[in-house]
């Protein structure tokens, strides 16, 4: 019985570490989150920058960035003569961006910038794309995250906005640790009240656990 006990703590406190990592990851532990997200969100972060629809010559963001993995594919779209604007709150992610990315950093085509999504360290009517997969479960509140991306934003402006399924999430083991997970018809309506309007909703991988992406534009004022 008190082995059982002892048991659940540690396993309790591998869920609550693995939770805190993935909303910031840190330290060598987060570097190694990093190369898991990046292996993992692959395939959902490439659809999110396909339906930015950015051009080359645009000015394209990733918020939340983590691994990385959707920096690279960002410049493919923008360059040449476009430019990367990548933010995350985690000082390992920007470390390791910073290492993996000197030479985009170097030539001014990628500019990494510590900072949250509600408070972006970014000019005002700015971004041509942006997007932001698996970030706003860290977020408490949406609504100043979502008015700042509307802020952000050109008024042709196109935000890409991907989470994954609330009810799918609802059942791994970490994701009561701390996890904001939001009906998806919620997260619409809190993009709708700061100003942007969902005009797309996909879907990406396989059925019940399928990512939602939701593409949303500056609503006309
Ligand atoms: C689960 S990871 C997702 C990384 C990547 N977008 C992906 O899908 O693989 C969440 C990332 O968002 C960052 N993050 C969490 N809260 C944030 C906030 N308020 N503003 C900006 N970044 C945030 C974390 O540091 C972490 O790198």
């Amino acid at each position: 019985m008190v082995a059982t006990i002892r048991q659940m703590g540690v396993r309790d406190k591998l869920r609550a570490e693995l939770a805190r990592q993935l909303g910031r990851p840190e330290g060598i532990r987060g570097r190694f989150v990093a190369r898991g997200l990046n292996r993992g969100n692959r395939g959902t972060v490439a659809a999110a920058v396909d339906a930015t629809g950015a051009e080359p010559g645009q000015t394209a963001a990733d918020i939340g960035f983590g691994g990385g993995v959707g920096l690279p594919l960002l410049l493919a779209r923008v360059l040449p003569g476009g430019h990367v604007r990548a933010v995350d709150l985690s000082e390992t992610m920007l470390d390791r961006a910073q290492r993996m990315y000197r030479e985009e950093t170097l030539a001014g085509s990628l500019t990494l910038h510590a900072g949250s999504i509600t408070a972006l360290p970014l000019s005002e009517n700015s971004l041509d794309a942006a997007i932001t997969v698996n970030t706003i479960y860290f977020v408490a509140d949406l609504g100043s995250a979502f008015t700042e991306l509307t802020r952000v934003l050109r008024p042709s402006g196109r935000v890409v906005v991907g989470l994954g399924d609330p009810v799918a999430m609802a059942k791994l083991p970490f994701t009561s640790y701390g996890f904001n997970l939001r009906p998806v018809d919620e997260v619409i309506a809190s993009l709708t009240k700061a100003g942007l309007t969902c005009v797309g909703h996909h879907r990406v991988g396989a059925k019940d656990e399928a990512y939602h992406l939701l593409v949303a534009t500056k609503a006309p004022s």
